[in-house]
């Protein structure tokens, strides 16, 4: 039985067919946000994350770089991991389809769906985007081509064994229409609702016109088709059916993935699970898309922004105060550098950095680094209430998964500890030797960055981390400053 406490979530994971790209950051940063947010919350959290190894695109991709599969793969998840790392990503997991862990449980699923008769071998037809990695009808086609990649779709015939889906099309629906938050947002509810009504065919599950994949049992000229392998991961990763860990943390609290995959985690995952007999997930949240002048990124479009060098260039914090700050979350949104360059200007040097630098040196040259124990002085009332505050207005935002507001509401208290500052002219106290109302002044300040400190964790653990470093110390001194001003701006 899962305990109460206990919380599980998981990212899609990403085809590794190329270097990561900015939507790839996004989607992790999201989920890491969420995961550090629940255990300030100390809730018991598990994050798992990873790369979906296997299929055709996979192995084309290889083929291009003149690698075999198995060189490729390792090569390119390195990439996604170390995109991790620098993001300071804080999954407890990376899960790889080509584990064994992985293969075995695919497996074991595959064989309960074979036992309850949901397998039968047919002939299948259809256009195929190998870079979707999905089947579509002629009507969804624009020109002949997958509307995502604007690549000419195959024509493909074969025999092949079916996942008998359509017998899951009621249940689904029943548990969508039972399950208000099971779909977040609402307009993805009501879209997926709408096409699951329009009618659910039964999914090919293997393929035998290329290799990389899983061998499907019995049928050695058949490897298992993709997305049946790679959505098996959340349960794989978590060691179903017998580790604790499964026990203690299934089912999942949020999967998190983009607007592009909603198909394959509502209606074909739950038919997946309802056919093993596996309890459902509690919540799938559904992010928009990162654009560039309007265009979706991604590897096979061409399109592409590279998170490791924008985090190289300005850091992986400034990187995600803007992606949660300027993104809404389940819409679409631009990127530009410009915008990014505008966002750590104004609001991370200027707002943030202009803060705790002015602060510590404050500190360091008024009261030499300590930090008096006072009373609140009457005057200072509002700034100290909206700072005492601060946990449960973030609170209040992230119960509802509004990030941007969230941050919003941390930099409502930065700006008013600047104007504080302004307002109070400390330079005038300190030479007018007025030490008594310095010292108040300076216990105020502290205070609400120490408030603020807290709550940037989940959304800036870098910054955080600096931040409570400089200002628990014993001995304030001031430091270089956090943000420094990018000077090629607009
Ligand atoms: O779909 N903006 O992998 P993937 C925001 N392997 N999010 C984006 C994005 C963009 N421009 N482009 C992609 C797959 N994403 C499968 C998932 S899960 C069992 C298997 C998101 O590398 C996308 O929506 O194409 C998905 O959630 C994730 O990145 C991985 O995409
Ligand atoms: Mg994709």
């Amino acid at each position: 039985m899962k305990a109460k406490n206990n919380f599980y979530i998981t990212t899609a994971i990403d085809y590794p067919s190329g270097k990561p790209h900015i939507g790839h950051a996004y989607e992790k940063i999201l989920a890491d946000t969420i995961a550090r947010w629940q255990r300030s919350q100390k809730r018991n959290v598990f994050f798992l994350t990873g790369t979906d190894e296997h299929g055709q695109k996979i192995e084309k991709y290889a083929k291009q770089d003149n690698k075999s599969p198995e060189e490729f793969v390792i090569a390119m998840t390195a990439e996604f991991i170390g995109l991790c790392k620098m993001l300071n990503i804080s999954n407890d997991d990376f899960i790889r389809t080509t584990e064994k862990r992985h293969i075995d449980v695919a497996l074991a699923i595959l064989k309960k769906a074979m036992d309850k008769g949901d397998i039968y071998k047919d002939k299948y037809e259809g256009y195929y985007c190998v870079d979707c990695e999905c089947f579509y009808l002629e009507r969804d086609l624009i020109d002949g081509k997958c509307a995502v990649h604007k690549k000419p779709a195959d024509w493909i015939e074969e025999d092949g064994y079916f996942f008998k889906m359509s017998m899951y099309q009621q249940k689904v629906l029943d548990h969508i229409a039972n399950n208000q938050d099971f779909i977040f947002p609402k307009t993805r509810r009501n879209e997926i609702i709408n096409r699951i009504k329009e009618g659910v065919r039964d999914l090919s599950i293997s393929r035998s016109n290329f290799s990389w994949g899983i061998p499907f049992p019995a049928d050695k000229e058949h490897v298992i088709f993709v997305w049946f392998d790679a959505l098996i991961n959340y349960v794989s990763g978590i060691g179903y059916p017998d580790s604790p860990r499964f026990e203690d943390f299934w089912p999942a609290d949020i999967h998190l993935i983009g607007k592009d995959i909603l198909w394959f985690h509502t209606m074909v995952w739950m038919a997946i699970l309802m056919s093993a007999d596996i309890e459902l997930p509690k919540a799938v949240f559904v992010h928009g898309f990162i654009n560039l002048q309007g265009e979706k990124i991604s590897k096979s479009s061409g399109v592409l922004v590279d998170p490791v060098a924008l985090i190289e260039k300005y850091g992986a914090d400034s990187l995600r105060y803007f992606l949660l700050r300027e993104m809404s979350f389940g819409e679409d949104g631009n990127f530009s550098e410009q915008a990014l360059i505008r966002r750590i200007n104004s609001d991370l040097a200027n707002d943030l950095g202009n803060l705790i630098h002015r602060s510590a040196t404050m500190i360091e040259k008024y009261v030499q680094g300590n930090v008096p124990i006072k009373r609140i002085a009457e005057h200072q009332v509002t700034l100290w209430e909206f700072a005492e505050n601060l946990n449960n207005s973030v609170a209040e935002q992230m119960q509802i998964y509004n990030f941007a507001q969230a941050l919003s509401k941390i930099w409502e208290v930065i700006n008013l500890a600047n104007k504080f500052i302004e307002d109070t002219k400390p330079w005038v106290l300190f030479k007018e030797n007025k030490q008594e109302q310095l010292s108040d002044f300076i216990f105020i300040l502290n205070f609400v960055i120490n408030k603020v400190q807290e709550n940037l964790q989940p959304f800036m653990p870098e910054t955080a981390d600096k931040i409570q470093q400089q200002f628990s110390s014993g001995c304030i001194k001031k430091q270089e400053p956090l943000f420094p001003r990018i000077e090629d701006a607009d």
